[in-house]
């Protein structure tokens, strides 16, 4: 008996102990900030959504999952890329029924576009990762950008080829897909090369759904100006660049610019020697030399991903929700988030950074860079820069 006694009362005291540990558990522990994550995991844009998967992944590696006391939970949602209204629809399920407090990524222009109006009625921040058209910001208050634009691109790559008179870069052709980013990365070339000097003889745009770039490039190679502007989205560029090789515009000598998205790091395995010696302009390159982003790029070649320019947007993404929680104690109302993300600055891994309290866009510095082989990886390499850029917006 006394001995059954002592076994009960030991298994009490067992569960009495348990349960002062569980209750304050559950009480003083608060509910996850969930984030909606809604990118291309698939479709023809599916490579924008790898890379900024695997930033977020690597940023919640290293950096923990949880700030200021709130675990945070990611919930992705794969919108395919190509239907504005699909992507639409998912920010509004995920605010409404997975009732998350931040919506985060948007690949491309017209799939930010469409789901500004659901970040404004909801008053949840939303982290555009990717998309780069200037106008974004203006189409809701919660808008935040962590990427770049065209304009603030473009406009050191125009000013570099007027400055530059010893390239005899006079009269230029424009190639662009014809969307937003493309119509923004056309306005900007041209106006800051003619008021520079330099003569645009023509301005080319291509379909954004399957676009056969060989017409064009035929134009531009009768046509003989002394170089072609390039812009395409990214997952676009080994097409491109192949086309212009094959077509012998280089042996022409018609020397090719672009903003960085031609020479998409993760793409430059495949493009290879086609592209050596291309100029482009951008604002990462996974070869920028710091120890912060070899580092990154190790992390995110353990995902087998050779990290570029979507991923930071996607990494710094993360960062700014991370310091925005930081600043409010973990207080994930979307107003206050919002108001904790204006203004910040750090050293990012393509180097310092503000996130503008005005224009919720990034102030950063703008590289110029030329592809060559490193040591057997084919890297844009950068050799000058302009710092502190901000998106000078379209003229
Ligand atoms: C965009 O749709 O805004 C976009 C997509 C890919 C890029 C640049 C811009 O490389």
């Amino acid at each position: 008996m006394r001995n059954i006694r002592l076994r009960s009362s030991g298994l009490w005291a067992v569960l009495a102990t348990l349960a002062t540990l569980m209750v304050p558990a559950t009480v003083v522990a608060a509910e996850p900030v969930k984030i909606g994550l809604i990118l291309p995991m698939s479709g023809p844009f599916a490579s924008t959504g790898k890379e900024i998967e695997s930033a977020v992944r690597v940023y919640q590696k290293t950096h923990g999952d949880s700030v200021a006391g709130r675990k945070v939970e990611i919930i992705l949602r794969d919108d395919g890329g190509t239907q504005p209204d699909v992507t639409k629809r998912l920010a509004q399920e995920l605010v409404t029924k997975d009732h998350v407090q931040v919506i985060a990524g948007f690949g491309l222009t017209p799939l930010a576009m469409a789901s500004a109006p659901i970040a404004t009625q909801a008053k949840v921040p939303m982290v555009v990762m990717a998309a780069a058209t200037s106008i974004i910001p203006t189409k809701s208050p919660y808008i935040v950008r962590t990427g770049f634009t065209l304009p603030q691109v473009t406009a050191p790559l125009a000013d570099w080829a007027v400055a530059h008179k010893e390239l005899k870069i006079r009269s230029v052709i424009t190639m662009v897909t014809d969307y937003g980013p493309g119509i923004d990365a056309e306005k900007t070339f041209v106006s800051r090369f003619t008021a520079g000097g330099g003569k645009v003889v023509e301005s080319l745009r291509a379909p954004l759904q399957n676009p056969d770039f060989a017409p064009f490039l035929q134009r531009i190679k009768d046509a003989k100006p002394d170089a072609v502007f390039i812009f395409v989205p990214s997952g676009v560029g080994t097409a491109v660049m192949k086309q212009f090789a094959e077509r012998g515009l280089d042996k022409a000598g018609i020397r090719l610019i672009a903003t960085g998205d031609l020479t998409d790091d993760n793409e430059m395995e495949n493009i290879g020697a086609a592209a050596q010696g291309v100029v482009t302009s951008f604002h990462y390159s996974a070869a920028h030399d710091s120890p912060e982003n070899k580092a990154y790029v190790a992390e995110m070649a353990k995902l087998g991903v050779r990290a570029n320019f979507h991923s930071v947007g996607g990494y710094d993404g993360m960062h700014v929700i991370y310091e925005a929680l930081k600043k409010t104690g973990g207080d994930s109302n979307g107003d206050k988030l919002l108001a904790a993300m204006k203004g910040l600055s750090w050293l990012s891994v393509r180097g310092p950074v503000t996130l503008d309290a005005e224009t919720r866009d990034m102030i950063q510095t703008v590289y110029i860079r030329r592809v060559a082989n490193v040591k057997g990886v084919w890297s844009n390499v950068e050799f000058d820069k302009v710092e502190k850029f901000k998106d000078p917006g379209v003229q």
